[in-house]
């Protein structure tokens, strides 16, 4: 069976969320998927026609490491084994695509060996690529890349949905525009290691911290301005920790002069993407400028369909 591994954003709290503090995060409806196809020769091997990848296990590669990586934190040694996989976001765009694409390994080698494929399992192998990937991951990534939805995930106590009182849950449509722009993870994380001198009591990680809870209490009273409100101000306070670009500033301000409720750079920053939140009857409006500044959005349904 094809595994996957989905692809997220977050709408609040990235950065912060690496120092304990809480990020709202939803998984898109798209991310990686992989097929195991045992062969006879060649070695262990990943290959994704969509992200022009093809990679051996003992290539020098990141990407080669990252395989094996995951096969080592599943014991599964180097079998005979063809890794293909189909990939619908970006690579390297901050919709956490390494993450989905080491679940989406982890499950499908998972199932080739026909061992159970828990939480804790994928969430063990996933983290082993994503350290090399990233360096000191909070693990949301991955949490989204496992389960999918939308929730609050904290470093201490992981992913919890989020819900209403009555049991009802949230739902959202977000713009989200891949500027194209590449950058590293781990680059933008020791940015802010180095601005913050890594204490989580810095006022600008805190204050993302406090953003993203006053942001989920708009999403859960279906307040959008209030929603809006948090982000724009999180983009201002990342770009304060200088992970912004004039791109990405310039994709939010394009969204937020269109008639957005809010905009902001989502992920790691330093490039990668932009969400945006607006009222449905902007919506083209602002995916037409962002077309016309070299960038093909698209809308993503978040959390309850
Ligand atoms: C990356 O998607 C989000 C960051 O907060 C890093 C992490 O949480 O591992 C920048």
């Amino acid at each position: 069976m094809t595994a996957v591994g989905w692809g997220k954003i977050i709408l609040l709290g990235e950065h912060a969320v690496v120092y304990g503090y809480p990020a709202l995060a939803a998984a898109l409806d798209r991310g990686v998927t992989m097929d195991a196809v045992p062969t006879t020769k060649g070695g262990m091997r990943l290959n994704i026609p969509a992200w022009n990848v093809t990679v051996k296990a003992d290539d020098d590669s990141q990407l080669a490491r990252c395989l094996c990586a995951v096969a080592d934190a599943l014991s599964i040694g180097r079998p005979e084994l063809s890794l293909v996989g189909d990939a619908q976001i970006p690579h390297g765009a901050g919709l956490g695509s390494s993450a989905a694409l080491a679940v989406a390994i982890a499950r499908a080698m998972l199932g080739w060996a026909k061992r159970p494929t828990d939480a804790a399992t994928l969430a063990h192998a996933a983290h082993a690529s994503e350290t090399l990937v990233h360096g000191k991951p909070s693990g949301v990534d991955v949490a989204l890349a496992i389960t999918g939805g939308l929730g609050v995930f904290r470093k201490a106590t992981g992913l919890s949905p989020l819900k209403r009182v009555d049991g009802t849950l949230p739902s959202l449509r977000v713009l989200v525009g891949p500027s194209g722009q590449p950058r590293s993870t781990g680059t933008m994380v020791k940015k802010v290691a180095e601005a913050t001198g890594e204490r989580p009591a810095d006022k600008r990680l805190s204050e993302l911290g406090k953003l993203c809870d006053t942001g989920t209490s708009a999403l859960l009273a279906s307040d959008l301005s209030a929603l809006g409100e948090a982000m724009n101000r999180a983009h201002e306070v990342l770009t304060d920790l200088g992970v912004s670009t004039t791109m990405l500033d310039e994709l939010c301000a394009k969204a937020r002069e269109l008639g957005a409720h809010g905009a902001k750079l989502t992920g790691a920053g330093g490039g990668g993407a932009v969400i945006a939140l607006a009222p449905r009857d902007k919506e083209q409006d602002i995916l037409t400028a962002w077309k016309a500044a070299g960038v093909v959005g698209f809308i993503a349904t978040l959390g309850a369909r």
